[in-house]
């Protein structure tokens, strides 16, 4: 099939692209020692996570028990949920456990991991942790500022029922990074953050084996630092606009995409079919992108984007584009967008057509989508 015989708006994965995206990824942890454990939050596909695993990847994450699920369905056997599991999901979780699936996730709090050790014993079970640090995204994860964390680490590594395999952290925060200088300082400071931790831990008689970090824009410089174990990046598979504002990628690396017909034209406006249900509302944090996705300057070659052209506004089911000089693009052309967060994008669709140039491969479902318990 041909790209422009899909029915519009098409969410696209460039084959070559999210197979080379897989390549560098993982030759960058393995020449840096590091195990890959890679986020499917971005693409939710058992097929793209078999890619992974087969390249080298050690597992998989997911935030939530029902990604899980259908993960482990299609055979994945290693799951990381580096989300606060909360203890009420016990049962869910040692179901997967019989499955056979070696599972893990995140406590950073005293009383909900003393709530798990109680449902372990409970199921006779045994639950594999990491305490989560906050290392400056302030979403989840223990002060290691305060004093009493390393006592407080050790006493969950005590509790029974509970495996504590290490720490794990997300510098979430790297998204609204100025420059790679400020990228460089985050991973350092999280690092630092994860081996301070770690050794008062292990004063206090804690076992860490384990020291987990994270994130697509910090991964090309996890390299200058030591000592950590493992590394999550998830929007790497993809890529977006958003990472190419932040010098992670090149838009020639960003494989996921969205082809978009124009279905009225008004002045200087373009009017396409691809609207806040497509794309999002997503911007993009680093200044200088504006707008809801750029607009790729050939819809075949996928390589810049257009920088006369601005998706201006979103409604549900519309674009509008706003155009600056002529042009002679009309309504029934097409128009392929590089979307400003490709999470989402992937969250929304219902599957995913994998293209190599304007050949259509395959339909590729998207398994684990909305899959948010
Ligand atoms: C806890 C955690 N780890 C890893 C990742 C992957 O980060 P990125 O999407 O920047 O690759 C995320 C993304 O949200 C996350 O929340």
């Amino acid at each position: 099939m041909h790209l422009y015989d899909l029915r519009t708006p098409a969410v696209l994965v460039e084959f070559a692209r999210v197979r080379a995206n897989i390549d560098r990824m993982q030759a960058l942890a393995t020449r840096h020692g590091l195990r890959l454990r890679p986020h499917a939050k971005t693409h939710k596909s058992t097929q793209v996570a078999a890619w992974q695993l087969d390249a080298g990847a050690i597992g998989i994450c997911c935030a939530k028990l029902g990604e899980a699920d259908t993960f482990a369905a299609a055979g994945v056997e290693d799951i990381r949920l580096p989300y606060p599991l909360h203890p009420s999901n016990a049962d869910r979780l040692f179901a997967l456990g019989d499955r056979g699936v070696r599972l893990s996730f995140i406590v950073d709090r005293e009383d909900v991991a003393l709530a798990w050790s109680a449902a372990a014993q409970r199921a006779r079970r045994i639950v594999d942790v990491l305490v989560k640090v906050d290392v400056g995204f302030h979403r989840c994860g223990v002060d290691p500022g305060r004093p009493d964390v390393p006592q407080m680490i050790a006493r969950i590594g005590g509790a029974p029922g509970v495996r504590l395999l290490g720490l794990l952290s997300h510098a979430g925060h790297a998204y609204l990074a100025a420059d790679d200088g400020d990228l460089a300082a985050i991973v350092n400071a999280e690092a630092r953050l994860l081996h301070s931790t770690a050794t008062a831990a292990r004063e206090c008689g804690a076992a860490i084996g384990e020291l987990s970090v994270g994130s697509t824009p910090t991964a090309r410089f996890v390299g200058d630092t030591a000592g950590l174990t493992e590394m999550r990046p998830g929007n790497y598979v993809y890529y977006d606009r958003s990472q190419v504002a932040l010098g992670a990628a090149r838009v020639e690396d960003c494989a996921l995409t969205v082809l978009s017909t124009i279905v009225t034209k008004h002045g200087d406006r373009l009017i396409l079919d691809a609207g806040s249900k497509t794309l999002t509302t997503d911007q993009v944090a680093r200044p200088g992108h504006a707008g809801f996705g750029g607009i790729l300057a050939d819809v075949v070659t996928a390589d810049a984007v257009n920088p006369h052209m601005v998706i201006e506004r979103l409604s549900e089911e519309h674009a509008i584009v706003r155009v600056t000089g002529e042009t002679a693009l009309k309504p029934g052309d097409r128009l392929r967008i590089l979307p400003n967060h490709a999470c989402v994008v992937s969250n929304l669709a219902d599957e995913v057509a994998l293209v190599a140039g304007t050949h259509v491969v395959d339909r590729m479902p998207i398994a684990a989508r909305g899959r948010n318990t």
